[in-house]
């Protein structure tokens, strides 16, 4: 009863506020983390924040609060949209992808004008977007893509095929794999969640740029695990990473075998092939070990030198866009690459209409930078930049 009285009220004053709606220029967190958080802690469809606005209704679904970064995700776009005046019903869904479609059903039934989610499963949420497209409603895939279905109208997110060629280049730069000569250097490989479309293309820029090397024999992946199917995190799951190296140290490094570097895909792998050399490796040089995030513990690692690197997305930048363009779809505008230019970003981003096929078709992307972060540059990156604040622990913690 109170939705529908709300409902009447949001209808009446929407084209009043679609004026007031202008996208930011803020390139930093600081004006995010000014609002307040009445998101419970906990992932349920149920803990939906509501805020009456004279905005739209915005639904935000975000995957779990499990892995970090969706916390970040969902914090910033909440205090985004809200501070700009709408009102936001956001849920996280235990990485259960049953739990996903409910949680979205819930949002059409509220009538959001907008829906914004980032899938467990891009495989998984076809039916339920046909019901937001019956509605009109518009959809945006964040961060992940959303795979086989047209009620999508556009992409936002990171060069994800970059972040693979970042971690790759480190590794390549890492070893000085141009100039070996004789030598062979042995590597692991640890991917992503194979529901997860993103992770097919982080492995595939990172194995384009080392691929030339094992196939010259200068590296050697001595569990043979080369294939994306093989290397694959169900759910991007730190206790699956490190179980699956803690296996593979135990099949093919109990001969005192050297391992030289781990690519892992994301941080969260990465922290469970670094509980994985911690326990079961016999060695003593440092591993390389890449990540993707800059996820508290992997930010401890990196200062502690026991993980070489992290490519990390400004996701308080990623909100911003997100901002931006659901307000010109919300708006009526043809958004098209002039969004960039109009909105005023102070972050780098670009406007991609090759990259990423659904299924059903190309669909626009609009496309963040990502950076590689270790520890000579964390405070440059990261400190200075006001994403992380150096506690009195000696380590980054994130703002927001
Ligand atoms: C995101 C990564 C993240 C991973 C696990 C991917 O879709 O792009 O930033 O590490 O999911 O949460």
């Amino acid at each position: 009863m109170k939705k529908q009285v709300l409902s009447l009220l949001m209808a009446g004053v929407m084209a009043f506020s679609l004026m007031g709606c202008t996208s930011s220029g803020n390139n930093g967190p600081q004006s995010a983390s000014t609002k307040q958080q009445e998101t419970s802690a906990k992932d349920s469809s149920k803990q939906v924040s509501k805020t009456v606005s004279a905005g739209n209704k915005v639904g935000i679904s975000m995957p779990t609060k499990t892995l970090e970064r969706w916390n970040r995700d969902g914090s910033y776009l909440e205090n985004k949209f809200k501070e700009a005046g709408h009102e936001v019903l956001i849920t996280y869904s235990d990485n259960k992808i049953d739990q996903q479609v409910k949680d979205i059903e819930g949002l059409i039934a509220d009538n959001v004008n907008l829906l914004i989610v980032a899938a467990i499963d891009g495989e998984s949420l076809s039916q339920v977007l046909n019901q937001a497209k019956e509605k009109n409603i518009p959809v945006v895939a964040y961060d992940r893509l959303i795979m086989n279905t047209d009620a999508i109208s556009y992409y936002i997110s990171f060069d994800n095929y970059k972040v693979g060629t970042i971690q790759g280049e480190f590794i390549k730069n890492k070893l000085d794999l141009d100039n070996a000569g004789d030598k062979k250097y042995n590597i692991e490989l640890t991917c992503g969640d194979p529901a997860d479309n993103n992770a097919k293309f982080f492995f595939g820029g990172a194995i384009d740029v080392l691929k030339p090397y094992i196939d010259k024999g200068i590296l050697v992946v001595p569990s043979g695990q080369t294939e994306f199917e093989q290397c694959g995190t169900a759910q991007w799951d730190t206790s699956k990473a490190l179980s699956r190296f803690q296996n593979i140290l135990g099949s093919y490094y109990s001969d005192g075998k050297v391992l030289d570097a781990a690519l892992c895909s994301n941080d969260s792998t990465a922290l469970g092939v670094t509980q994985a050399l911690s326990s079961d490796y016999a060695g003593t040089n440092e591993v390389i070990i890449t990540g993707q995030d800059g996820d508290e513990p992997n930010l401890a690692n990196i200062i502690d030198g026991k993980q070489s690197m992290t490519v990390y997305k400004a996701v308080a930048n990623e909100a911003i866009a997100t901002l931006s363009l659901g307000e010109a779809i919300l708006k009526g505008e043809t958004v098209d690459a002039s969004l960039i230019e109009k909105a005023k970003w102070s972050f780098e981003a670009s406007y991609n209409t090759e990259s990423y096929d659904n299924g059903t078709g190309k669909i626009p992307s609009f496309l963040l930078v990502p950076v590689a972060v270790t520890k000579e540059n964390i405070q440059k990156e990261l400190i200075d930049t006001g994403y992380y604040t150096m506690g009195s622990d000696g380590y980054p913690h994130p703002v927001n």
